[in-house]
């Protein structure tokens, strides 16, 4: 389990009520990601849960400047970066400092270069290191500290297993010396014994290379594992945020405690003590939202307002946020 004693260290990232929206036309906008707020200190893991569709994947590409923020602010190293324009994120270097790792390594490798090429293209780009040789060096260097070899340099993605091609893509992300990275599902599309490894081996670098990590994955005990804190969405919003175990053992917004009671437990006495065990009802639409809680059509403690007004995340105790009209105690 990561500390989660980091309060007092440096913001590297402060995100303040962004906004992604696409358009649908006709006049409609979904509203993906819609007024976010968090922060993520450095040497932090902060993970990112929910549904399918809940908008992570949104965040994760809005924050690297995949997408351009419809709204807000995204304070990276003590400068908001959503006004920038291309050439000023390229002075700031953002392209090189902030790195995203996708799920399905292989779609992400191009099948033409040899695994050397594709870690050293961002070095070439860049103009990272004196000539070729060096380049080379800083090359092998990286395929030895995602624990693969020298000679795995001249081989091509096809020639790899899923695990080994998803270390190529890490290595790649690290090239450029990133501060900090989004692993969107890196992990999810291992088998178990290889996930950990990958796993274990992000963890190890985060020590290592100083890093930070934004991770999005659906599986809630590999969040756990990795992260330091954790934020849920629902529908484009977070509904909590905290430190992650007490947001795992006192889970406070309904939305959050259907979430992890959702996972199948091999428990008949766990079974009896789910507090809710289903999450039916019509589903919100992020379509031209109107105002309210997006949980209320399905929350069995929704009361009046929670249809009609926007619950804002308020502190529960301590770091621990939730944005709830009745939060579960
Ligand atoms: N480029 C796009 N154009 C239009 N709609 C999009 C686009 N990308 C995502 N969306 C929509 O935005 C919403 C959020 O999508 P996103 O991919 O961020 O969800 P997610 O939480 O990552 O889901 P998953 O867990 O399935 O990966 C979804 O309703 C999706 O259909
Ligand atoms: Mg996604």
């Amino acid at each position: 389990m990561a500390e989660s004693g980091a309060t007092k260290q440096e913001i590297l990232l402060d995100v303040q009520n962004v906004k992604k929206y696409f358009n649908l036309g006709h006049g409609k906008r979904l509203h993906a990601v819609d007024d976010i707020s968090f922060q993520i200190r450095r040497g932090e893991t902060l993970g990112l849960v929910g549904e399918s569709g809940c908008g992570k994947t949104t965040v994760g590409r809005t924050l690297v400047q995949l997408y351009e923020a419809d709204g807000g602010k995204i304070i990276f190293q003590g400068k908001d970066i959503v006004p920038m324009t291309r050439l000023q994120r390229k002075k700031e270097q953002l392209t090189k400092k902030m790195q995203m790792i996708f799920q399905d390594p292989y779609a992400s490798l191009n099948p033409y270069f040899t695994v050397g090429e594709i870690i050293g293209e961002g070095l070439e780009i860049h103009k990272i290191g004196a000539d070729k040789k060096e380049r080379l060096e800083m090359v092998y260097e990286l395929l030895d500290r995602v624990g693969l070899h020298k000679e795995h340099a001249n081989r091509f993605p096809h020639e790899f297993s899923g695990g080994q091609r998803q270390r190529v893509g890490i290595a790649r992300s690290l090239a450029l010396n990133p501060d900090f990275i989004v692993c969107d599902e890196a992990t999810s599309a291992l088998d178990v014994s290889v996930q950990a490894q990958v796993i274990n081996m992000l963890i190890d670098l985060r020590e290592k290379m100083n890093l930070t990590y934004l991770v999005v994955a659906h599986d809630l005990s590999v969040v756990r594992y990795i992260s330091d804190r954790v934020a849920v969405m629902y529908l484009g919003q977070l509904v909590e945020i905290g430190a992650v175990d007490e947001v795992y053992d006192h889970p406070m917004h309904p939305y959050t405690i259907g979430l992890l009671e959702a996972v199948p437990v091999a428990d008949p006495d766990y079974e009896k003590d789910r507090k809710i065990t289903m999450m039916k009802g019509e589903i919100f639409s992020p379509v031209n939202p109107r105002p309210g809680c997006r949980f209320a059509t399905r929350c069995p403690y929704a009361a009046e307002e929670c249809s009609s007004m926007t619950p804002l995340l308020q502190s529960v105790g301590g770091d621990h946020f939730v944005a709830c009209h009745h939060p579960v105690r």
